[in-house]
Order: C-alpha cells, then structure tokens, then sequence
C-alpha cells in the first residue's frame, strides 16, 4: 500500500473476531517494529507475546475496566522497555524510541490487514509482575491485535495550518 494511504487508512481498533492471529502475521509486525530508529541506536524495545487464552487473560486483568475488550484480539503484543542501557537512563529517549516502535508497530499490523489499537491504561507494576519480568524490563504499551470486526471509529485529527506554530 502506498505509504500515505496506509497512514491515513490506520485508525484504533477495539473490536476484533475470533480469528487466531498466525505467528507469520506476528513475526513481519515485530520485523517492522525493531527496525524503529533509536537514540545510539540502543534498541531498548522487546516483546512479549500472547496468542493463548491463558497468556492474554494475564495481561488484560491489568488493564482498565474499559480496556477489557481486548480480550478478544487474536494476540497482544506488550512492549517493554529494557531499562539496562546506561547513558539513557536519565533520559526520556527511550520512551521515544518505544513510541517509534510503536508506530512502526501498528502501520505493519494496518498492512498485513489487520487492526491494533494501543493502550497504555494498565497497572505496569502488576503487569511486570504477572509476566515474571527480570528487573531491567519495564512494560510501557499493551498493544491487542486481530482480525477487524466491522468498521473502527474514525477519530478527527487537527490540519497541518492548526499544529504548524506560530499560526500563520
Ligand atoms: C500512548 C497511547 C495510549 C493509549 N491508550 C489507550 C487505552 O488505554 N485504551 C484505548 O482504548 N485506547 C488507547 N489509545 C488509543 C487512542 O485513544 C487513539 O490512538 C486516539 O483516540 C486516536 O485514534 P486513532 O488511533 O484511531 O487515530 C492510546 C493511544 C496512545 C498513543
């Protein structure tokens, strides 16, 4: 797809079917996610994987009440931060680069058509500790994945003259 269309063709998606997500699918979006620049290029990003019921039901019982549909995304995809990395910890870098990856993240799943949404409204303290995560790993993003049931909700977005400072 061409790079514009499937910019503007990506929106969040909340409601998916029972469709299992293959772990093909789950590979090409991981690809495109750690291929996201990164200050030093330190890569600070790594993936956790839920495809079962079993693994999924540990990540959204973290999640906000109103996060709970995405129990049924065919997989989610939390991703985590490895905070060992030195020269970044007093940064905020990292929490760019993830969101780079993040993007990258949700364009791969819009173009292998599927339908993702991000949501950062979970307990991550609970989360690491469900997921049995070492010290160094922190989850920043719960992403739900799956096969897109019916339209999602278009969200309007401001115009370039509206977010180009000064206004002109
Ligand atoms: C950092 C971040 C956190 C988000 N957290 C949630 C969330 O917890 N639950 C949810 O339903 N959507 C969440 N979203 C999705 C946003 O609501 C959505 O991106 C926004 O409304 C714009 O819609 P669009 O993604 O369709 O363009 C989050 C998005 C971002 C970027």
């Amino acid at each position: 797809m061409d790079f514009f269309e499937l910019i503007k063709s990506r929106h969040s998606v909340r409601s998916f079917d029972s469709r299992p997500v293959g772990e093909a699918l789950i590979e090409k979006i991981l690809d495109a996610a750690r291929l996201a620049p990164s200050a030093k290029n330190t890569q600070p990003w790594r993936f956790f994987v839920a495809l079962d019921k079993g693994a999924k039901e540990k990540v959204v019982k973290t999640m906000a009440a109103h996060n709970q549909w995405a129990m049924d995304a065919g997989a989610i995809i939390v991703v985590l931060a490895d905070m060992d990395y030195g020269h970044k910890k007093e940064t905020k870098n990292y929490l760019i680069d993830i969101g780079l990856c993040l993007e990258n993240l949700l364009l791969a799943a819009e173009d292998v058509g599927l339908g993702a949404c991000p949501c950062t409204n979970f307990q991550n303290e609970l989360l690491d500790k469900e997921l049995g995560l070492p010290s160094n790993l922190n989850s920043i993003v719960v992403v739900a994945v799956g096969h897109k049931k019916g339209e999602p909700e278009i969200h309007e977005k401001k115009s370039v003259q509206e977010v180009v400072w000064p206004p002109q």
